[in-house]
C-alpha cells in the first residue's frame, strides 16, 4: 500500500534521491527544503521548524508513514549546528505524533561518518542539552578559529548520540516507531563537487577518509540504504547508526566497537 512520506533537503543530493525512490516505488513525498520543494523553510530558525510541522501536517492530512531528516549544511559556521542537530531533531520530534497514527511508523536521520572524527566535547554537550543559544554562541568562536571544522563532527556527533539515547524510549520504540541513522562515507553530491573536482583532490580526500570498498558512493545508494529503514519491512531495527562508508569505521574503528 503507498504510503506518505515527509522528506527534508529534498531538493538536492542524498534526500532528492531519496524522495525520487520513494515516488518511483509508488509512495507519496513531501518535500521539504529552502527552495524547489513542496514546504520551503529555513530549518536552521525555530520558526522554520515549526512551519515545517504545520505545512507536513496539512498537506498530509494528519498523518505521515515516514519521515526522513536528510538536510544538512558542511560549512565551518555556526548555522550547521543549527541545521544538522536543531533541524533534524526539530523535523523528528515535531513529526512524531504524525508518525504515531501509522501503522508502520519510521523514521530516519543522515548523520556522517564525521561523527567519528574529531568533535568539539562542551559544544557536542550544548547540543545534547537542547541549549541552541549557547550551542550557537560556542559555534561562532570554534567558526573563528582553527578547530572550525569540528563543528560539523560535533554536529553529527550529537545527532547520532540524540538518535541512540532516543530510539528506545516509550515515545519512539515504545509507540511502534523505529528511528534510525545512517553515516555515509564520502557521498558523490553538490556538497562534496569541490572536495572532488580533480583525480588529484578525489585522492587526497580519500586518504583522509578512506573508503577501501569502491570509494565514494552515489547519493542512489544512500536513498537504498534509507528506504529500507523507512519501509514496512524494517520492523525491528532501531537505534542503529548504519555505517555506508565503503569499510571506513571498520578500517579505523576496527574491533574497538562490535
Ligand atoms: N555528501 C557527503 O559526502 C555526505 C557525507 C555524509 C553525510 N552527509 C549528509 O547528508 C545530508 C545531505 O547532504 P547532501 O550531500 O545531499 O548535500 P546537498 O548539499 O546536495 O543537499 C543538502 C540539502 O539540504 C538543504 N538545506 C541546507 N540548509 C537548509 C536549511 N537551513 N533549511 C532547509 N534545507 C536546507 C539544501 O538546500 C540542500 O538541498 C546532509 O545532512 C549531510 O551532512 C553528506
Amino acid at each position: 500500500m503507498s504510503r506518505t512520506y515527509l522528506v527534508t533537503g529534498a531538493a538536492s543530493g542524498i534526500g532528492q534521491a531519496t524522495a525520487e525512490r520513494l515516488r518511483s516505488q509508488g509512495d507519496r513525498v513531501i518535500g521539504a527544503d529552502l527552495h524547489d520543494a513542496d514546504i520551503q523553510v529555513d530549518l536552521s530558525t525555530a520558526a522554520g521548524r515549526e512551519e515545517l510541522i504545520a505545512r507536513a501536517g496539512e498537506l498530509s492530512g494528519g498523518s505521515l508513514d515516514g519521515v526522513a531528516a536528510i538536510a544538512g549544511l558542511a560549512a565551518p559556521i555556526a548555522a550547521t549546528v543549527a541545521v544538522n542537530y536543531f533541524g533534524a531533531i526539530g523535523t523528528l520530534v515535531g513529526a512524531r505524533p504524525l508518525l504515531a497514527t501509522s501503522p508502520a511508523p519510521r523514521a530516519v536521520a543522515v548523520s556522517s561518518i564525521s561523527s567519528l572524527q574529531p568533535a568539539d566535547t562542551a559544544l557536542v554537550e550544548l547540543m545534547l542539552a537542547g541549549d541552541e543559544a549557547g550551542a550557537l554562541a560556542l559555534a561562532e568562536v570554534l567558526a573563528a578559529g582553527a578547530d572550525a571544522h569540528q563543528i560539523y563532527a560535533s554536529s553529527k556527533q550529537a545527532l547520532s548520540r540524540w538518535l541512540r539515547r532516543t530510539a528506545a524510549s516509550a515515545d519512539w520504540a515504545g509507540a511502534g516507531i523505529a528511528l534510525n541513522g545512517v553515516g555515509p562515507g564520502v557521498v558523490i553530491t553538490p556538497m562534496t563537487r569541490d572536495l572532488m573536482a580533480t583525480p588529484e583532490s578525489v585522492a587526497a580526500l580519500l586518504e583522509m577518509v578512506p573508503m577501501p570498498l569502491n570509494g565514494p558512493v552515489e547519493p542512489e545508494k544512500v536513498a537504498d540504504l534509507l528506504c529500507w529503514l523507512l519501509g514496512e519491512g524494517n520492523s525491528h531495527v532501531t537505534g542503529q547508526i548504519v555505517f555506508i562508508d565503503g569499510g571506513y569505521d571498520a578500517l579505523t574503528r576496527s574491533d574497538t566497537v562490535w
